[in-house]
């Protein structure tokens, strides 16, 4: 496999210490592999014995996994439950006020709500969704802040049965709009505006612009949070305030009791081609991971003050904000802002100031954070901290050792954790008390993932070469379908020449090396990883064509040292080629066009101009000379089957 090569060669190692191991729930290698073994004896047993023990069942289950007819596997399917419930209700009677959530918002005011005042906000809202005539199955949209609220709005729709589908605050309204439509959304909850780093970003506003846009007739609801006071335009016969609605709705909910099958959520993600999918995950398998990799992963601790990152609108904040820590009952902090605002200092400060005991983000924020001060983080008394994660792309060993030594200070393992939305919780992740780190490998797989690396037949390859990452075994925590497109999951995730469709593939290249360690090397597909989040470069391509002064787009990769990826666009205009004064303008009205099609996230880096695309005869655009040509690499590949090779000199050099 010529085109998959690791280049890295890491060979510095990090044991867990010994004070670390001595409390870790997973204290030693023996303990680790005889987890492993136990699901290698009997994979399915195996999870049922962790479902029994850490879900709390209104209806035990009988039956294990279905797997009649693969992919579309089932778990505990017989079994009754309500997520909430397992989050929420289960801790009242022991813990009913410790603090759940301590929340600060961008301008440092700080909000603190126990499991008790939770359970009850959670309640009132799910009442007063149900009231509205919200019910089991019926699709929500949730295009919030990061604030208390958007966990209530999860809980409560997980309370009556509602499937919700998060849509991150930073998306355009055509992105909404699109997913309102796949999703059939009955309600929209969102905010007047949502506040971070000081700026006003309109939700409701955009909520608005999305509706006007056709075919959102299904929507009969739209519940406003107040965040800022801002004028909104207010539609009587639709919206609704979340004060309002709530104020005197009970404090009492009874859960809507869900079979263990019945979607949680739909989340979208982008794919190579297409529009984005709707990854829908079930509830208890779900939940299972999701919990199971807090104690193993996370080494979760009642004492801990657990912090992760991410965003609600990510699948990350929804494994590890919105359930995971909830479900084991931890008290996790929520942060509405930006990691540099007002000063660069804020996340070091945050730690501090809460004492934060285990903390999760992404590389691309770490590089942020090293340009902006490498020696920040001295200044404050991060003494807390026990144990550092990281998510989202492959971390280069450099930004390791700093978090490691200057957020760590050479004290806290860090799990470099590699799953996928699709995955729900994490796949390959290291148990902190037990595995030696190497900075830049995720490790080893989680007791019960069968994670292997196949050529393109399905065969697994020999240790140092890379290959397809794939898994080799259903697990409870998987993707079930896409949403109403079941041939597409199909196709995408289970090809047939891998392991006869039964192989879970995951779309990113690995190889192991000599130790077994697994180390990611990147997507297969045309899949771009700016910023730790997946876009699809067809994605951006559609939205560059829907210009009217675009006639063809290609859009490829460049490694940028924050965001880990920069999108590069090559466009052919419909008219003349521009040139001087026009190539500025024009990369402007381009770039600001993306922002608003898809959001500031897929904007742009850099757009160049040509008369043509390279093609081959049957006109397909070799993308791979594109990226050689994003990067600045002379063009050394074959270019025998490029039909106008004189095109690579106009594309060569940024336009002028
Ligand atoms: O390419 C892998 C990369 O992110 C992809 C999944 O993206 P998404 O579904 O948006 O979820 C991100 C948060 C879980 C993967 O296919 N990725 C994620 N974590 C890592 C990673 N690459 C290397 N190392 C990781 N730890």
């Amino acid at each position: 496999m010529p085109t998959i090569e690791s280049v890295l060669n890491e060979t510095r190692i990090f044991s867990p210490s010994g004070i670390f191991a001595q409390k870790a729930n997973i204290p030693d290698m023996q303990t680790y592999q005889a987890l492993c073994s136990e699901a290698e004896l009997d994979y399915q047993n195996f999870w049922a014995k962790q479902a029994k023990e850490q879900i709390v069942w209104h209806k035990p289950f009988a039956k294990i996994l279905d797997d009649r007819t693969p992919p579309f596997y089932q778990w505990f399917d017989d079994g009754v439950l309500n997520i909430s419930y397992n989050c929420l209700d289960r801790h009242l009677a022991t813990q009913a006020d410790k603090i759940a959530i301590i929340f600060e918002s961008d301008n440092g005011e700080v909000i603190q709500a126990t499991y008790r005042d939770l359970h009850q906000r959670v309640c009132q809202l799910a009442n007063a969704l149900k009231s509205r005539n919200i019910k089991k199955g019926d699709r929500v949209i949730i295009y919030m802040p990061m604030r208390i609220e958007a966990v209530v709005a999860m809980q409560a729709c997980a309370r009556i049965g509602a499937i919700h589908s998060v849509v991150f605050g930073g998306f355009s309204a055509r992105s909404l709009h699109e997913r309102i439509t796949d999703a059939g959304a009955i309600a929209v909850i969102t905010a007047d505006e949502q506040l971070r780093g000081g700026k006003h970003n309109p939700l409701k506003a955009t909520v608005d612009e999305a509706m006007a846009m056709g075919d959102t007739a299904s929507v009969k609801l739209v519940v406003v949070y107040k965040r800022s006071g801002a004028a909104i335009s207010f539609d009587p016969t639709r919206d609704v305030w979340w004060h309002e609605i709530t104020q005197n709705a009970s404090a009492h909910c009874e859960p809507e009791w869900v079979n263990a099958e019945h979607p949680l959520f739909t989340l979208y993600t982008s794919g190579s081609t297409g529009k984005p999918k709707g990854v829908q995950h079930s509830s208890a398998g779900y939940l299972l991971g999701a919990k199971v990799s807090m104690q193993w992963v996370f080494d979760y601790k009642p004492t801990d003050i657990f912090w992760c990152t991410a965003d609600v609108g990510w699948i990350t904040g929804h494994s590890y904000v919105a359930y995971g820590p909830l479900a084991v009952g931890a008290t996790q902090v929520i942060f509405e802002g930006i990691p540099t605002y007002p000063h660069a200092g804020r996340f070091w400060e945050i730690i501090e100031k809460h004492r934060v005991t285990t903390f999760y983000t992404a590389p691309t924020a770490i590089r942020s954070l090293i340009k902006q001060g490498a020696d920040l983080p001295a200044q404050y008394d991060l003494s807390s901290l026990r144990l550092l994660g990281s998510v989202g792309e492959p971390i280069n060993p450099e930004a390791w050792i700093w978090f490691y030594e200057k957020v760590g200070q050479s004290r806290c393992p860090i799990v470099d954790t590699w799953w996928q939305t699709e995955t729900g919780c994490h796949m390959i992740a290291p148990m902190p008390g037990a595995v030696a780190l190497k900075p830049g490998s995720c490790t080893f797989p989680l007791p019960g993932i069968f994670a292997a690396i196949v050529d393109e037949a399905g065969h697994e390859v020999e240790n140092g070469k890379g290959g397809f990452l794939v898994i080799k075994k259903p697990f409870p925590s998987q993707i079930r379908t896409l949403w109403g497109d079941p041939e597409r999951f199909q196709k995408t995730y289970f090809p047939e020449e891998m392991g006869s469709g039964k192989y879970y593939l995951a779309g990113d290249s690995a190889y192991r090396d000599t130790d077994g360690y697994f180390w990611i090397m990147g997507r297969i597909d045309d899949v771009l990883n700016v910023s730790g989040h997946r876009l699809g470069t067809m994605e951006i391509e559609s939205a560059l064509v829907a210009h009217p002064l675009v006639a063809e787009a290609a859009v490829v990769g460049k490694p940028h040292e924050i965001k880990g990826e920069a999108v590069i666009a090559f466009v052919v205009l419909k008219g003349q080629y521009p040139q001087g004064e026009e190539v500025v303008q024009i990369t402007e009205t381009l770039r600001d066009w993306v922002t608003k099609e898809i959001g500031p996230i897929a904007r742009p880096e850099e757009i160049r101009f040509g008369e043509n695309l390279p093609k081959t005869r049957s006109g397909k655009i070799m993308r791979r000379l594109l990226r050689a040509l994003a990067k600045g690499e002379e063009i050394t590949q074959d270019i025998s089957t490029l039909e106008n090779p004189a095109i690579l000199e106009q594309l060569k050099h940024p336009s002028k």
